[in-house]
């Protein structure tokens, strides 16, 4: 397991930062990633150190005009089951299993919600807003990966139910770019099939 003391601090603004450097450590991981199915995820989870690191980084994406368009809500511990009871009670009868969505987040000890917080802006497109949100997932599951986590990036039906995201308490204008579950694999990984990027690529 990677510590965060072996990540190196946050740079400050205009500090001078290391020409890019190959790491083929890097591309293994992205050559061979793979997400872990969320009822193979257990303890133990990220610490509250680990959290802490895994954030600062996924709050590194690209992110056009600097607005930092995303937040992150973490659900761990009792905060699993509170989630889940505020998501139930919200969709009462309408939950199509509501056992299943009390105990929804207890699947992974850690849960992140990454929330797009994107709204009008007079030079950046929300379109781009989103987008960076999407970034930041990726880059926080793969950060987990790095340390040494399994994770994946679920949405299902609370991210587009407008009562369990208020139950969440996300405002009008906020969406769920994804719930971050991570932990560690009871299970490892098999591959999956994967598109083909050639078959997608074309040149101009
Ligand atoms: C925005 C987004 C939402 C997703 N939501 C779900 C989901 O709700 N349920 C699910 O089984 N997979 C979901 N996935 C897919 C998994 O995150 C994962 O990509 C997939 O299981 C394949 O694993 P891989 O990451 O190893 O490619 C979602 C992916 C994205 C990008």
């Amino acid at each position: 397991m990677i510590q965060p003391a072996d990540i190196p601090a946050a740079p400050q603004e205009n500090d001078a930062l290391p020409a890019v450097q190959p790491s083929a450590e890097t591309l293994a991981l992205l050559a061979r990633r793979r997400s872990t199915k969320a009822l193979l995820i257990a303890e133990p989870g990220p610490d509250r150190a680990q959290l802490d690191t895994l954030l600062r980084l996924a709050a590194r994406v690209p992110d056009h005009g600097k607005l930092g368009p995303w937040r992150f809500l973490v659900l761990e511990g009792d905060g699993r089951v509170r989630a889940g009871a505020a998501i139930a009670d919200a969709l009462g009868a309408d939950a199509p299993d509501p056992a299943f969505e009390r105990a929804r987040f207890l699947r992974a000890p850690v849960v992140v919600t990454v929330i797009s917080t994107a709204a009008p802006h007079p030079k950046i497109p929300e379109w781009e807003q989103v987008l960076s949100a999407g970034a930041a997932c990726f880059a926080l599951v793969t950060a987990a990966h790095a340390m040494g986590f399994a994770g994946c990036w679920l949405t299902e039906t609370p991210t587009y139910d407008a009562r369990a995201r208020a139950a969440l308490g996300l405002a009008d204008h906020e969406r769920i770019a994804g719930f971050i579950y991570l932990g560690t694999a009871t299970a490892p990984p098999t591959e999956r099939a994967r598109p083909e990027a050639a078959s997608r690529t074309s040149w101009f």
